[in-house]
């Protein structure tokens, strides 16, 4: 065994979930996906396709009339982009580690925007590429501000960065809206990545899971390098199926690149997976079918339950939290509260309450905790908030 594989860190989300194995009286908040189940029509779909007996194999790039349906999506939302420039991948994470494959090998250098989701550090790790950090700054630590408002959220030091990605660089790897933190970019930010990467050669992996997630009036999408990139940059951008489509257990990605690249990606995916499950890719072509329809409902759906649980979290003395413009997380910290794995820990044990440790995105993430607030049920948000304050009153600060 290679030691490092042997050295992978073991998930720190699921060591609090497993402290609460067994008990159905948590109100867990621990995983990024909502309680809401897939839509019946992406299930219907499915079942049709077995019920066909489309059980085969399938092309390494995924069905014609998915990557038709998908680049017809993607078109929608952002400048044209042509069917050949889409592969589909078995999960957003798939995309990413296919990404990395191709792109960074052993002793390649990989910078990534941190804190984030452990996936995206770990994967250019296990290929043996060197992955140097640079840290979202933190909201101000000292700063107080009025009961039940929320505070500013993270920003990058793009300084930092621009010294950072260097022509040493083979990726720069950026998720916004972040998981955790719920951090986006700006248009500017990006275009200042874009460029720079250009003059280094620098790829840039886009991890934009959450774009559709964004909670500014008006806006159908949060800001993305496709915005601003032409067909032959080096940029890939990773979506999946699973966060606005309520797909995680499907196993349902793409990636958009440069139409060669995505033809070597098409040689990747053999060895890899081969190819997506028939059913599950025909399950995608219905989500996308009734993407019109469907997403925008979610997105009102999770930004009421982003507009329940921020404003009450914020009210919690000793609370702090940023309203996040994306994604499903709130990102907070607890006065007092510096671990926070024995903190979720103990939240769990002593008031049933299930949130994911800061620490588990990173040392950066120390002392914070991320709650995902996608639910079909907003009552479930108060209730939890209940519980904090329940865990806070009987452990003053
Ligand atoms: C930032 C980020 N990227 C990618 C993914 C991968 O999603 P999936 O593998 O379910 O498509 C997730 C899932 O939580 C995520 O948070």
């Amino acid at each position: 065994m290679r030691s490092v594989i042997r050295d992978l860190p073991g998930s720190k989300i699921r060591e609090v979930a497993n402290a609460g194995m067994g008990r159905d009286d948590v109100l867990a908040f621990w995983f990024g996906e909502s309680d809401e189940p897939t839509p019946a029509f992406v299930r219907d779909a499915a079942i049709e396709s077995l019920n066909r007996g489309e059980t085969f194999y399938a092309h390494n790039l995924g069905l014609p009339e998915l990557r038709v349906a998908i680049a017809k999506y993607t078109s929608a939302l952002h400048p044209a982009v042509a069917a050949d420039r889409i592969a589909v991948t078995s999960s957003g994470v798939s995309a990413l580690m296919l990404a990395m494959q191709a792109l960074a090998g052993a002793g390649d250098e990989v910078v990534a925007v941190v804190p984030v989701w452990p996936n995206l550090t770990a994967q250019p790790a296990i290929l043996g590429a060197n992955v140097k950090r640079i840290s979202l700054r933190s909201p101000n630590r000292g700063r107080t501000s009025a009961p039940g408002q929320a505070e500013p959220g993270w920003h990058l030091d793009m300084d930092e960065l621009l010294s950072t990605v260097t022509e040493r660089t083979s990726v720069l790897l950026v998720n916004a809206p972040n998981n955790p933190t719920g951090w986006t970019l700006t248009r500017d930010e990006q275009q200042t990545m874009l460029d720079h990467c250009r003059k280094t050669g620098t790829w840039i992996v886009a991890d934009e899971v959450y774009e559709r997630l964004y909670f500014v009036e008006g806006a159908k999408t949060a800001p993305s390098f496709l915005d601003i990139a032409t067909p032959d940059d080096r940029l890939v951008v990773v979506h999946s199926f699973s966060k606005s489509f309520l797909m995680t257990g499907w196993r349902l990605g793409w990636m958009v690149a440069p139409a060669d690249f995505i033809a070597d990606i098409g040689k990747l995916i053999e060895f890899n997976t081969s190819c997506a499950p028939v059913f599950v890719q025909k399950a995608g072509l219905a989500g996308l079918a009734h993407a019109d329809e469907f997403v925008p409902g979610l997105v009102q759906r999770m930004k009421a339950c982003r507009d329940t649980l921020v404003p009450q979290l914020a009210a919690v003395p000793g609370v702090h939290v940023a309203n996040p413009l994306g994604g499903m997380y709130a990102f907070f910290r607890v006065d007092g509260q510096a671990d926070s794995l024995a903190y979720a820990k103990h939240l769990v044990a002593s008031v049933g309450l299930g949130i994911a440790p800061g620490a588990a995105f990173g040392d950066e993430a120390e002392g914070w905790l991320r709650w995902c607030f996608a639910s079909k049920d907003p009552g479930r948000l108060t209730l939890g908030v209940e519980r904090l304050r329940q865990a806070i009153r009987s452990h003053p600060l």
